[in-house]
């Protein structure tokens, strides 16, 4: 079905990206999974090619903090599926240990997927608009002190989500920009997390009260359904707020 929409999910064999794979899958959609662990992204799609279809999912290797990678991801998906609606920048680390990888795959690796989504999906580059989701954290929101290049670079994706949400994109090329803060989830990299975490610092009830996979992906679809540009929504154990970030600083500054 040529009018089928197409999303492309990096970080996606495993976790959160997984499961939003699976929730797209559900509601219709061709997935392409892009991820760094070739193997690992294989077996995935390969086990959902036989619940959703051989035709509606394909895998791609890719190294988000790479744009050649990024640009292949691109080209590679529009030939099997002819074309790309939604784009969710997934992927995501914990490194305080090297905080110029960490800030390389997550913030870095964010905006040149923006930057793609925009020359391949973008009205005026001859693509149809679309929906790009960044995948934020709740850590933006805390005091923070235990990881803080994780944090800045979860930060950084709320002001590129922010700046690619402004009219001026939309008015151009179409492409709804959105992020995503989930609470703890229970995944790989929170277990990472609670490694990094001086248990002094931050209660560890955080670590413990997490949410599933699956509920986090419902907040994706909710971004679909709600298409509010630039916005940013909170992924909480009980429920999805819109979060209105700095509305007051924001007014000072608009009056300056
Ligand atoms: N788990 C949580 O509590 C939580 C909370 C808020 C936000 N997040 C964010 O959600 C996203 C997914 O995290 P998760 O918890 O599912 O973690 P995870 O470790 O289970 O999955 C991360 C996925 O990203 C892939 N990846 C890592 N580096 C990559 C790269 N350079 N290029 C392509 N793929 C790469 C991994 O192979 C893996 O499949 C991350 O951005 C994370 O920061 C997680």
């Amino acid at each position: 079905m040529p009018d089928t929409l197409v999303a492309i999910v990096t970080g996606g064999s495993q976790g959160i990206g997984a499961a939003i794979c699976i929730e797209l899958l559900k509601n219709g959609y061709r997935v392409c999974i892009a991820d760094i662990q070739e193997l690992k992204a294989i077996e995935f799609t390969n086990e959902q090619k036989s619940v959703y279809g051989e035709e509606n999912i394909t895998t791609i290797c890719c190294d988000v903090s790479k744009e050649s990678d990024y640009i292949s991801l691109f080209e590679k998906t529009l030939k099997k599926f002819k074309r790309v609606d939604v784009l969710i920048n997934n992927a995501g680390i914990i490194l305080e240990e090297n905080p110029r990888k960490c800030l390389e795959v997550n913030l870095l690796g964010t905006l040149i997927g923006c930057h793609t989504a925009l020359k391949y999906m973008g009205k005026s580059k001859g693509g149809n608009g679309g929906t790009v989701i960044n995948m934020s954290s709740s850590a933006v929101f805390s005091k923070g002190s235990h990881l803080p290049a994780y944090t800045a670079s979860k930060n950084g994706i709320i002001g590129l989500t922010r700046s690619f949400g402004h009219p001026h994109h939309y008015d151009k090329d179409g492409i709804i920009f959105a992020a995503l803060c989930p609470f703890a989830v229970d995944t790989d990299l929170l277990k990472s997390a609670i490694k990094n975490v001086d248990p002094t610092s931050v209660p560890m009830d955080i670590f413990t009260d997490v949410m599933s996979p699956e509920f986090t992906a419902k907040g994706v679809m909710k971004i679909l359904e709600d298409k509010i540009n630039g916005s940013t929504l909170a992924v909480l154990p009980d429920a999805y707020h819109y979060v209105k970030i700095a509305d007051k600083l924001q007014n000072l500054f608009s009056k300056a």
